[in-house]
């Protein structure tokens, strides 16, 4: 069971699974790609997010579907972070796994809708993204 969460927690956090992000260029969190502390991640995706509305805002679908790919794509990890993560969220985890999976799949679906150049799309899934991750936040934080 406790291995399960670890491939899970893996798989959703920190490794690329999407076919849009084959699609792109920009490949954050590949292999050999140094893993960063779950702070430098989030403030990291911080930034991504700013990019992404001042994206919107100017119409720029590349960019828009570069930084969306971002946040879903972001760095992976280190082990030190990921001990104390899995440490601290005890029988929280699974609740946490599922938070951040919607938050991954609403950036794929911004990534997809950039890629479309389909500004409803993009508006639809960026408010969805933001509620979804302000919801872990307030439950994970
Ligand atoms: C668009 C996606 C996200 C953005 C832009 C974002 C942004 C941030 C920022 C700016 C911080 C504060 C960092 C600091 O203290 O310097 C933070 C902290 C945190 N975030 Fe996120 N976040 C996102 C998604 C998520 C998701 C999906 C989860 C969990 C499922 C999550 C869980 C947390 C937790 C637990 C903290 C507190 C960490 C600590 O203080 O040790 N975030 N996030």
């Amino acid at each position: 069971m406790k291995l399960s969460y670890y491939i899970a927690i893996f798989s959703l956090l920190f490794l690329p699974f999407s076919n849009v992000y084959a699609q792109d260029h920009h490949h954050g969190g590949e292999k050999g790609a140094p893993s960063l502390s779950f702070i430098e991640i989030m403030q990291g995706m911080d930034k991504n997010l700013s990019e992404l509305s001042s994206a919107i805002m100017n119409d720029d679908f590349e960019l828009i579907t570069e930084s969306a790919h971002s946040i879903a794509h972001h760095p992976s990890i280190s082990k030190e972070d990921l001990h104390i993560l899995f440490e601290r969220l005890g029988n929280k985890k699974e609740g946490f796994i599922t938070c951040d999976t919607a938050v991954h799949t609403l950036a794929i679906d911004l990534a997809m809708a950039g890629k479309e150049e389909d500004m409803v799309k993009v508006l639809e899934s960026h408010a969805a993204m933001i509620a979804k991750a302000t919801e872990c936040h307030k439950n994970y934080r």
